[in-house]
């Protein structure tokens, strides 16, 4: 089965969590557009949804399906999103799409992260890939350097600025073996907006779309 599929069937298969009449919180990335394709089949039963991104708001838009202010709410019961890396213990790598702070602060809102991947995304150690940073504009070199006195290889990613107005910093090489304390270091140095690490507020549950099936980790 490709990948693609994989990831078709995975953002499906979240449907199955979707309670009637709820405000439903939405990810970023091509696996989340088919949980939007899928919640398009069901539109009429939910409330409406919180968006973490201009791109998921314009598929969401299209479709019809209303968009919500999370002020206007005091809180979410679920949110569906997805990763670029996940491990055993459902702690996470976001912000390949660049849309890692709405996510993070949709996560943090919701009672339930149900996070949904390809079989591909799972790692034995966080940091096969590049870890995405948002940063304040101004204090790019200044979390560069703190982040190779952290054992990472920081890369600007030009030409991107965020929906936030700021920059990313993919950081490579980075040794992730504690991500809950590397989370809290690298969200204390002055200027960094987020980082791409979800430890602290790790999925709920994962489902992972593979060959032999759905497979459901709680
Ligand atoms: C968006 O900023 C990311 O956090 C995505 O959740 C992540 O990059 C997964 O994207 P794909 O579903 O496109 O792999």
């Amino acid at each position: 089965m490709t990948k693609e599929k994989l990831k078709k069937s995975v953002g499906w298969a979240a449907l199955k969590y979707i309670q009637s009449s709820k405000i439903i919180g939405i990810g970023t990335g091509s696996t989340i557009t088919y949980f939007i394709e899928a919640l398009n089949s069901i539109k009429e039963k939910i409330e409406g949804v919180i968006s973490s991104s201009n791109y998921s708001s314009n598929q969401l838009k299209k479709l019809g399906i209303p968009i919500y202010n999370l002020n206007n709410l005091n809180g979410l019961d679920v949110y569906v999103d997805s990763a670029d890396e996940i491990d055993a213990h459902m702690q996470m790598i976001k912000g390949g799409g660049g849309a890692l702070t709405k996510e993070k602060i949709i996560a943090a809102a919701a009672k339930k992260f149900i996070c949904i991947v390809d079989s591909s995304k799972q790692v034995n150690i966080l940091g096969r890939g590049p870890l995405p940073i948002e940063v304040i504009p101004m204090a790019r070199s200044l979390v560069a350097r703190e982040l190779v006195r952290l054992g990472g290889l920081p890369e600007y990613r030009h030409n991107v600025i965020t929906e936030n107005g700021n920059n990313i910093l993919d950081v490579y090489n980075m040794k992730i073996s504690n991500a809950s304390l590397l989370e809290t270091k690298i969200n204390n140095i002055p200027g960094v907006v987020s980082v791409g690490i979800f430890a602290q507020r790790r999925a709920d549950i994962v489902l992972i779309g593979t060959k032999e099936g759905i497979k459901t980790i709680v």
